[in-house]
């Protein structure tokens, strides 16, 4: 990425302090996506690790969905959303992950992808990486191809790459 869309992108994340719990800092985009220049430049480039052979983007509720579904359109590819438990009207997978305390559930249609199809997943964190396995487990289960991750920042002190060892990860910002 160019020095100057590095620059745009790191000054359009705003970091609050103890939300939403004390001692953790929300990294959060809405300026970015307030930005027309910086929302264009960070759909081009998650975009563009999918490349040209994309059929199916994926975006991870929520903010997943902002970034993911103007890759979809730029790339061509349909868009499918994993939402959080019992959010979907039909007939679901799903897949439970471990947070820090507890259990998160994600799920997505059963008839989202047909095996063979290539997919890119796109959000805008990897942090622990219980999510992005999580998902990557629901696409594989379908018989779908995920040809890439592509996230807009990686929190890299939490190690989520130690979780995704088999699939390719490409995130822009890494905080
Ligand atoms: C955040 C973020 C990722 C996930 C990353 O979502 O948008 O989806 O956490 O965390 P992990 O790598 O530790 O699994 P959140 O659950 O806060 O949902 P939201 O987008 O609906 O706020």
């Amino acid at each position: 990425m160019a020095d100057s869309d590095r620059h745009l992108l790191l000054s359009r994340i705003r970091d609050v302090p103890d939300w939403p719990e004390p001692g953790v800092v929300f990294k959060d985009i809405t300026p970015l996506l307030r930005d027309p220049a910086a929302f264009r430049t960070v759909t081009e480039l998650l975009a563009g690790i999918g490349g040209e052979q994309v059929d199916v983007v994926v975006g991870i509720e929520a903010r997943g969905f902002i970034l993911g579904a103007p890759v979809a359109h730029r790339l061509g590819a349909g868009f499918v959303p994993i939402r959080k438990q019992g959010k979907l009207p039909w007939e679901t997978s799903t897949a439970s992950y471990q947070l820090e305390y507890g259990e998160a559930t994600i799920e997505v249609h059963r008839d989202a992808f047909t095996p063979g199809e290539r997919v890119l997943i796109v959000d805008d964190v990897l942090a622990t990486g219980g999510t992005v396995r999580a998902t990557v487990d629901l696409v594989r289960g379908s018989g779908a191809d995920v040809v890439g991750v592509g996230v807009l920042m990686e929190l890299g002190f939490l190690n989520g790459r130690d979780k995704l060892a088999d699939v390719r990860v490409e995130a822009l910002l890494t905080l």
